[in-house]
């Protein structure tokens, strides 16, 4: 984020109100606090900017504004942005927010210009403008970082497709999956992710600009011209919907809240395995901190955290749901509530996904480690049913019988592939001298060779395609 200078001192900066006309006492100094934004909103400046010089551009064109007025605007906007990003500006909460702040300070540089430039236009159809603009961005930067985590866990995929684990449900050993099969679900949900992000997009990527206040404007501005100098893909359709409606805000949140839930799940994997008990991957000590009292303790606070934050990006989408819910038609104040969850967002999204790329790149698997959990918890159990059907035994019969094997086993203190042939024979006539073949870990996996399945060439191919879309 560019520098936001300081907002110096209300009281000590008061300027003259740009709404005053028809009032005659001053804003109540609590009143003035309270409905200002300029200390959140301050964050938009660079696009009320660009916002400021489209509006300018459109009016100049429709011979609303002259050449000379237009130029004196884009000039002084420019200077306005060099010292904001100069950290010079002097932000004021007097004038309220971001655009009123900037709009002041260009009449102070430009004179009259400056006083031109809000002609055709409101603070309603300016800041779904500038949040627009900003979100696009912000959605822009969170798919360059889910492209780079996604890439991440196609290579470390790429070097486990042999790598044996227990597959869970119910947080218990149920079938053998590959860690590289494993880690591509996390690339799936990933990849869908980005898949709304770019959805969600599209209906961010409309131009407000020209609806006013509420009703459009009698100024004959070309909205498509503004929109496409911005990078709009159309105009809005609708001046009352555009000035209100944050839907787009709350898709995003919605959208970003889905991607922090499976980072939350992620996590929550990452921090069973790498407790002692699991033993399944290290964290370099880098992403790891640890405790004031127990010298012995390497805890994964990084993963905890960003299944902690999650909590935060879903309980951005919630107020977000709730401050548009009792709002009639069109902009009511309510809406200068959206920035704060909405910015909190997409920082705390980006800063998840960073952590979440950093730790994929950084962790260290302990293959031996997986394979000796797989191998204690009947794994294979449902290969055994499996070999059972081949040889026609009906599956619920075979169910009952692969039952009484594990149950066997389990007394004995064995895997499977330690019941001797006779003990086999006795539960079952269908069993054969060749059923230890299917009992092992690495042909569990390699039968399961279809489009989604966990054996190694299967997810090899999964990885090709995930190479191909990347
Ligand atoms: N700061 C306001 C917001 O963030 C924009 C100003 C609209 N104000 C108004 N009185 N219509 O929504």
């Amino acid at each position: 984020m560019a520098n936001d200078g300081d907002t110096g001192n209300s009281e000590e900066n008061a300027k003259p109100s740009m709404w005053g006309g028809r009032f005659s006492a001053p804003t109540d100094e609590f009143v003035a606090r309270f409905t200002a934004s300029v200390d959140v909103d301050r964050r938009l400046y660079l696009y009320d900017i660009r916002g400021s010089i489209a509006h300018a551009n459109a009016l100049a064109a429709a011979g609303v504004l002259s050449p000379a007025d237009r130029d004196a605007i884009v000039d002084g906007l420019c200077t306005i942005r060099t010292a904001i990003e100069g950290g010079e500006f002097v932000w004021d909460p007097a004038l309220e927010d971001v655009h009123m702040n900037i709009e002041a300070r260009l009449t102070e540089l430009v004179g009259d210009a400056g006083k031109r430039l809000h002609t055709g236009r409101s603070r309603n159809d300016q800041v779904a403008t500038d949040v627009r603009l900003w979100l696009r961005d912000r959605i822009d930067e969170i798919d360059g970082r889910l492209t780079d985590l996604m890439r991440c866990l196609v290579d470390l995929a790429s070097r486990h497709t042999e790598t044996v684990m227990a597959g869970l449900t119910h947080l218990q050993t149920a079938q053998p999956v590959t860690f590289a099969h494993h880690l591509m679900a996390w690339y799936e949900m990933a990849s869908r992710d980005r898949e709304r992000l770019r959805d969600c997009r599209g209906r961010v990527n409309v131009s407000p600009l020209g609806s006013a206040a509420l009703a459009g404007t009698t100024f004959p501005i070309d909205r498509a011209a503004s929109a496409s100098e911005l990078g709009f893909d159309a105009v809005s359709a609708n001046s009352l919907d555009a000035v209100s409606d944050r839907d787009f805000a709350i898709e995003f949140c919605a959208v970003a809240s889905l991607a922090a839930v499976h980072l939350s799940r992620w996590c929550e994997e990452l921090v069973l395995w790498t407790s002692p008990q699991w033993a399944f991957v290290t964290l370099p000590d880098a992403y790891c901190t640890g405790s004031s009292i127990m010298p012995q303790k390497k805890n994964p606070d990084v993963p905890e955290l960003i299944r902690g934050k999650s909590g935060r990006v879903i309980g951005n989408l919630n107020a977000l749901l709730v401050l548009m819910k009792g709002q009639p038609l069109a902009y009511n104040r309510d809406n200068q509530e959206d920035k704060s969850p909405l910015f909190d967002t997409a920082d705390t999204l980006c800063d998840c996904l960073d952590a979440m790329t950093g730790i994929v790149s950084a962790m260290v698997p302990d293959p031996v480690a997986m394979r000796a959990a797989a191998d204690a918890g009947f794994a294979v159990a449902t290969d055994l049913a499996d070999y059972l059907v081949r040889r026609g035994v009906p599956f619920r019969d075979a169910h009952e019988i692969v039952g009484k094997a594990v149950a066997l086993a389990a007394e004995r203190g064995i895997a499977l592939d330690a019941i001797p042939y006779e003990d086999y024979r006795t539960l079952s006539a269908a069993i054969g001298d060749d059923v230890y073949e299917v009992l092992t870990l690495d042909g569990a996996v390699a039968a399961r060779d279809h489009a989604g399945g966990t054996a190694p060439t299967a997810v090899r191919d999964a990885i090709e395609a995930a190479r191909r879309r990347l």
